[in-house]
């Protein structure tokens, strides 16, 4: 089947309108055609009218939580993929802390064969570092690489023991693949729910401080250093933490990183009570961090934006504050909410925005994706820019409606996702 897309909108790399017609074939952007040249003459072809909308490489996100295996109360791979899909997500890159945990083959396997059965749209598995990521004892990094993790994580807890790190990154420089850091030094933290700051003080809460993520973020860059790995930092949230990956950048090395659309948007003062909806590691911070996150974005020492997509069930976030667990949802809002806050008010274009969404995951990943050009996989996002609608979490295809965005009005909204020249979800 041939699919043609003619459309009227923005594209990525461009500036101002451009009027373009996309052929896809077998799954592939055959051609891209101004659309002033006129349509090319294919017979039996069906075209979606994209008129006035974006239309850009399907979005990619580089960490998320499918919970597939064991925590299929929470998300599967069918319904973590769907929810991907309404928020315009083509690829998604899965953190390995499910039940079992991704560190072993037949695991890595598990995730690919129910991705390819049962997921709408491409997902690439991590692997642990440590077994059960204990941070104990190292996986067998070279057959998980060979089974198909793109790299390797202890994401929902930090690797406690620097020699331990070390090691996993000489083995993974050694492989070529990077090592993706939940930074947290747990002998800093002691069980607190939120960050160390005007909430905390207010409702008598334990405070996480900005060193349990900073001070990991800089023991790591000195053995990213030593090692010569690719060394990636997962959810920047702290000013500390920037600060070190600026200087790391300056010096040269291979660091990269990402911050999530929650830490670019809310601060621990916009915390409304003791609802656990607002509960995520590494917690929402101080209004200054938030600053400081925004400029990471802006300077390019802070590469990406994932979406750390981590459903719970209702039951689990109605412990309350202290007790549920950690994470908010996040593909069905993230680009509706920095389309919002940054693009339309002017202060990013959209571009910057798409790129950081697109080009630039795939380019720090090394993935063959995220651009619309000839020859690429017919992975497309349309998004209507200009209709306004609240976020409504009963609607989510996310088997979890965990969000604190509840209710936001906000413009940016996919309407239709094409994986592979297949749509794989429309309005
Ligand atoms: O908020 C979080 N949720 N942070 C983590 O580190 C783990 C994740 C999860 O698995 O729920
Ligand atoms: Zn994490
Ligand atoms: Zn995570």
């Amino acid at each position: 089947m041939q699919w043609e897309l003619g459309f009227d909108g923005l594209t990525v790399g461009r500036e101002g309108h451009v009027h373009q017609h996309l052929l896809i074939e077998g799954g592939k952007i055959a051609r891209i055609v101004d659309a002033g040249q006129g349509l090319p003459q294919t017979a039996g072809h069906e075209t979606i009218d994209a008129g006035g909308k974006l239309v850009t490489a399907g979005l990619i996100d580089m960490h998320v939580h499918l919970r597939e295996p064991g925590f299929e109360h929470k998300e599967t791979i069918a319904t973590g993929t769907r929810s991907a899909a309404k928020g315009g997500f083509t690829t998604i890159a899965c953190m390995p802390n499910t039940r079992p945990v991704i560190d072993t083959v037949s695991t890595v396997k598990y995730v690919l064969d129910k991705a390819a059965g049962e997921g709408v749209v491409r997902v690439l598995p991590y692997g642990c570092i440590t077994k059960n990521e204990l941070g104990r004892e190292l996986t067998d990094f070279a057959t998980l690489k060979e089974a198909g993790a793109i790299g390797f994580t202890d994401d929902g807890v930090g690797v406690q023991s620097a020699q331990m790190m070390k090691d996993a990154m000489a083995l993974a420089a050694s492989l070529g693949l990077p090592i993706v850091a939940h930074c947290e030094d747990n002998t800093l933290v002691e069980g607190a729910p939120v960050t160390d700051g005007a909430f905390a003080r207010k409702h008598g809460l334990k405070g996480i401080p900005n060193e349990s993520e900073a001070i990991h973020v800089g023991r790591d860059i000195l053995l990213a250093e030593a090692t010569g790995v690719h060394y990636h930092v997962c959810h920047v949230s702290t000013e500390q933490s920037v600060r070190l990956i600026r200087q790391a950048k300056r010096l040269g090395l291979q660091v990269t990183a990402e911050v999530c659309p929650h830490h670019l948007i809310l601060s621990d003062e916009d915390i409304p009570g003791l609802d656990a909806n607002w509960k995520m590691n590494p917690p929402l911070r101080t209004p200054r961090d938030v600053q400081a996150v925004i400029e990471g974005i802006e300077d390019g020492t802070i590469d990406i934006v994932v979406t750390d997509h981590a459903p719970h069930a209702a039951e689990e976030k109605a412990k309350g504050m202290q007790l549920a667990p950690f994470g908010i949802v996040g593909f069905e809002t993230a680009f509706p909410l920095l389309y919002t806050k940054f693009v339309r008010t002017g202060r990013w274009s959209l571009r910057f925005l798409i790129e950081r969404m697109t080009e630039k995951p795939a380019d720090v990943f090394g993935l063959p994706y995220g651009r619309l050009e000839e020859g690429a996989a017919a992975d497309i996002a349309i998004i209507d820019l200009e209709t306004e609608r609240a976020v409504q979490p009963e609607t989510f295809l996310s088997k979890s409606k965990n969000t604190p965005f509840g209710g936001w009005m906000l413009y940016g909204w996919p309407v239709l996702t094409m994986f592979g020249g297949k749509v794989v979800w429309a309005e």
